[in-house]
């Protein structure tokens, strides 16, 4: 079983970046977390990260016959892109959507996500742990399809 988890523009500056919104965790150690409960629970799991549109689009369409689930937090291009909206949909493997903010707390053009819509489901504004929430939640999607 292998689960892609992509982060999308600006989360590499995890720590540096609003702490006060984001905390103080970087993108690795949540990476380092995610990556020690996949192993327990034998589980592949690879991570990817870009400040590109494209380059989403084209890590998910790498997805297809390659992996069983996806984690992504789209970011700004949550707000944006149907070009990512598309992308998860063409796929159509089970994806998780994740923001570490509660984004309907936030200004006016957060509260609307373009991508959720076509994801099975969302986890939103647990900070980082939304990840942990994520990854649980993917592998009981998961184990219920492949019963
Ligand atoms: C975010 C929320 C987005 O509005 C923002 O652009 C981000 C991070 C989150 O995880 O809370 O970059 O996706």
């Amino acid at each position: 079983m292998k689960i892609v988890v992509i982060q999308g523009p600006n989360l590499n500056m995890l720590r540096v970046r609003e702490q006060q919104v984001y905390g103080p965790m970087r993108l690795e150690q949540i990476h380092a977390q995610m990556k020690e409960f996949a192993a327990q629970n034998g589980v592949d799991i690879e991570f990817y990260q870009s400040n590109l549109e494209g380059e989403i689009v084209d890590r998910i369409q790498e997805c297809y016959g390659d992996a069983d689930g996806i984690i992504i937090n789209p970011a700004a291009y949550t707000h944006t892109s149907i070009a990512i909206r598309d992308a998860i949909s063409a796929v159509s493997l089970p994806t998780i959507e994740v923001h570490i903010s509660n984004i309907y707390r936030r200004e006016e053009f957060r509260q609307k996500s373009m991508t959720a819509p076509v994801c099975t489901s969302s986890i939103i504004g647990f900070g980082p742990f939304g990840y942990h929430l994520a990854m649980m939640g993917m592998l009981q999607i998961l184990s219920e399809i492949n019963a």
